[in-house]
C-alpha cells in the first residue's frame, strides 16, 4: 500500500488564456489531496469522500464505471471518475502492467471542480502512488508529464500543463505551452472565497474557444490576459502588492468578458474590493467555486463570511512542496 499527497493551487493569473499558450502563474497552496493505492488482483475500487460530494464508493472492473448514485451533478461525477481512471492507465502504462488492479482512497481538503485544482491534485498523488505501488519510480517532470496527459484526455484534448505542473512541483510557477518552471514568490496574503459551487472545467474551456473562435475581441481578451501576465511576473519579482492587486483586478474583469464568472464569483470579488483588498479575481476555470484576494488584514475575510452566496472563507498559504510520499 503506498500513499502519496499533492497540494491544490490558487492562479494569480493567467488560466483559460493558458490553454492558448500565454503564459499563466498558479501557485501551490497548503490544501491537500491524499491518495492511497493498494493493489488487487484486477479491477478498480475507488472510495472517495470530501470532495464536497457526499463521498462516494464505486467497484468495477472495466474502464467503463457505472456513475454512483451521487447528490452532485453527473458532469461532476463522470470527471471525478474520469481523473481516477485516468491516472490509472498512466500508471498502468508506466509500470507496463496493463492488467494491474487497483483500490484507491481519496481523502482530500480541496473541494472539487472550484477552482483550487482538486483534480490536478488528486490525479498527481494518484499517479504517483499507484506507479510506486508497482514499484517504479517517476521523477517529476515525467510525473508531471503524465499528470498533464490525464488532464488532456478528460479536458477533451483542451488543458494546460498549469494545474499538473504547479501541483507536481508545488510553490509558485510559471508555465507558457510545454515551457514550465518554477519562479521566486513571497508568501502572498492570499484569502479564499468559496461559493460552494462547481465549474464544469471542460465545458467552460469549451465555451472561451468558441467566444475566442467567433469573436476577434475574444481573441484579444485572451492575449490581453497574456499581457498581464507577462506584467504580473515583474510586479511578483519586485514584491510590488498593489501592482499584483490592480493586475488580479483586471484578470478578472476580462475572464467575466470571457463568460466565467458567475453572479457569487462576481459578489464575492467586489466584497474583497470594497473591504481594501489590493485585489480579487476568480480562480480556475470558473462557473463556481472560488475567488481569490490579496490582503494582509482580517478585512477580507470578514466581509466574505458575511457575504450572501460565500458558504466559506479561509486564508491559503503558499505550499512550497510538491507531490509527497506520505508512505
Ligand atoms: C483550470 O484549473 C485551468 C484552465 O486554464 C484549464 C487548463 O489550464 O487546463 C481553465
Amino acid at each position: 500500500m503506498k500513499t502519496s499527497s499533492a497540494p491544490g493551487k490558487v492562479y494569480l493569473f493567467g488560466e483559460h488564456a493558458v490553454v492558448y499558450g500565454e503564459p499563466a502563474v498558479p501557485c501551490a497552496i497548503r490544501r491537500r489531496a491524499e491518495v492511497t493505492v493498494r493493489e488487487r488482483d484486477h479491477g478498480l475500487r475507488v472510495q472517495a469522500g470530501d470532495l464536497t460530494l457526499s463521498g462516494f464508493a464505486v467497484e468495477y472492473d472495466s474502464a467503463e464505471a457505472d456513475r454512483p448514485d451521487l447528490d452532485a451533478p453527473d458532469a461532476l461525477v463522470d470527471a471525478a471518475m474520469g481523473y481516477v481512471n485516468e491516472a490509472v492507465a498512466q500508471a498502468r502504462d508506466a509500470a507496463d502492467a496493463p492488467e494491474a488492479g487497483f483500490e484507491v482512497v481519496v481523502d482530500s481538503e480541496i473541494p472539487l471542480g472550484a477552482g483550487l485544482g482538486s483534480s490536478a491534485a488528486v490525479t498527481v498523488a494518484a499517479i504517483d502512488a499507484a506507479t510506486r505501488e508497482l514499484g517504479v519510480e517517476l521523477d517529476r517532470t515525467a510525473l508531471a508529464d503524465r499528470a498533464y496527459r490525464v488532464e488532456n484526455a478528460v479536458q477533451n484534448g483542451q488543458a494546460s500543463r498549469a494545474d499538473t505542473f504547479c501541483s507536481t512541483m508545488g510553490g509558485a510557477v510559471r508555465v507558457e505551452g510545454a515551457d514550465c518552471r518554477a519562479i521566486d514568490a513571497p508568501d502572498l496574503p492570499f484569502v479564499i472565497g468559496y461559493d460552494g459551487g462547481a465549474g464544469d472545467t471542460g465545458a467552460l474551456v469549451a465555451g472561451v474557444r468558441e467566444l475566442r473562435e467567433r469573436y476577434e475581441f475574444a481573441a484579444d481578451a485572451v492575449a490581453a490576459i497574456g499581457d498581464l501576465v507577462r506584467r504580473g511576473e515583474r510586479a511578483l519579482a519586485a514584491g510590488d502588492r498593489a501592482e499584483l492587486g490592480r493586475l488580479m483586478n483586471f484578470n478578472h474583469g476580462l475572464l467575466s468578458a470571457l463568460g466565467v464568472s458567475s453572479g457569487s464569483l462576481d459578489a464575492m470579488v467586489w466584497a474583497a474590493r470594497d473591504a481594501g483588498a489590493a485585489g480579487a479575481k476568480l480562480t480556475g476555470a470558473g462557473g463556481g467555486g472560488c475567488v481569490v484576494a490579496l490582503d494582509e488584514t482580517d478585512e477580507t475575510l470578514t466581509a466574505l463570511e458575511y457575504t450572501p452566496g460565500c458558504e466559506d472563507a479561509f486564508r491559503a498559504a503558499l505550499d512550497t512542496v510538491g507531490v509527497r510520499e506520505e508512505s
